[in-house]
């Protein structure tokens, strides 16, 4: 197979016959899957992006970032949480005692929204199958969804942010710990403690599947 369409009836296919989702299971489907959603135009974020950010880590990382979407630099540089909001991430990590290379960071939209905006609902509807395909493909023990959009892809909800912060919750069999997404941290300074308090649960949490 060597095109999205080409999966998209394959899965067409899989589907009629009951067999809802494909699941990517070794590093080499994750690869070519890669190189195909680097040739997505599901929506016309393809027409403005400069790179598809696909996500980045330990392929068997015991925990996973979620964030939005996407900016500039990540644009640029073809990979996630590159920049300011990406620095604040790794700092948080580290002061947890959360090593970024041994986690997997990823986003909902794998492409930048224009001057950053938030995502629309249709893009998040065409780009969620890749997302989950990464969570399939992980298997995280934590998720750790960043800002309000990685948690309502998650759970088809509409929450807010400020209301979830801190519970933890499950997906699947995945215990998703939601927090404040970095750029917002950035311009809400005070919140810091709050996302600092979530991240050493979230390790607290990766202690109990370790011991
Ligand atoms: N904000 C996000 O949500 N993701 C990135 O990769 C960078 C900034």
């Amino acid at each position: 197979m060597n095109s999205l369409s080409e999966i998209r009836s394959f899965l067409l296919a899989l589907k009629q016959m009951g067999i809802e989702d494909l699941v990517v299971k070794t590093e080499r489907e994750l690869k070519s899957f890669i190189e195909e959603v680097k040739k997505c135009n599901k929506c016309r974020l393809a027409e403005t992006r400069t790179h598809v950010v696909f996500g980045e880590g330990k392929y068997d990382a015991d925990i996973m970032f979620i964030g939005e979407a996407p900016g500039e630099e990540e644009d640029r540089e073809g990979r996630p949480f590159v920049g300011k909001a990406g620095r604040l991430l790794t700092r948080l990590m580290e002061d947890a005692g959360l090593k970024r290379e041994e986690s997997y960071i990823c986003n909902v939209l794998k492409c930048r929204p224009p001057n950053n905006r938030d995502p629309e609902k249709d893009e998040i509807e065409a780009c969620k199958y890749f997302l989950f395909q990464q969570i399939n493909f992980v298997k995280p023990k934590v998720i750790v969804t960043l800002g309000r959009h990685a948690y309502n892809t998650l759970f088809e909800t509409d929450e807010k942010i400020t209301r979830i912060r801190g519970e933890i919750k499950k997906f699947r069999d995945v215990n998703v710990l939601p927090t404040y997404h970095p750029s917002f941290l950035l311009r809400n300074e005070s919140k810091i403690k709050e996302a600092m308090e979530d991240f050493e649960k979230a390790k607290y949490l990766l202690l109990r599947y370790r011991h």
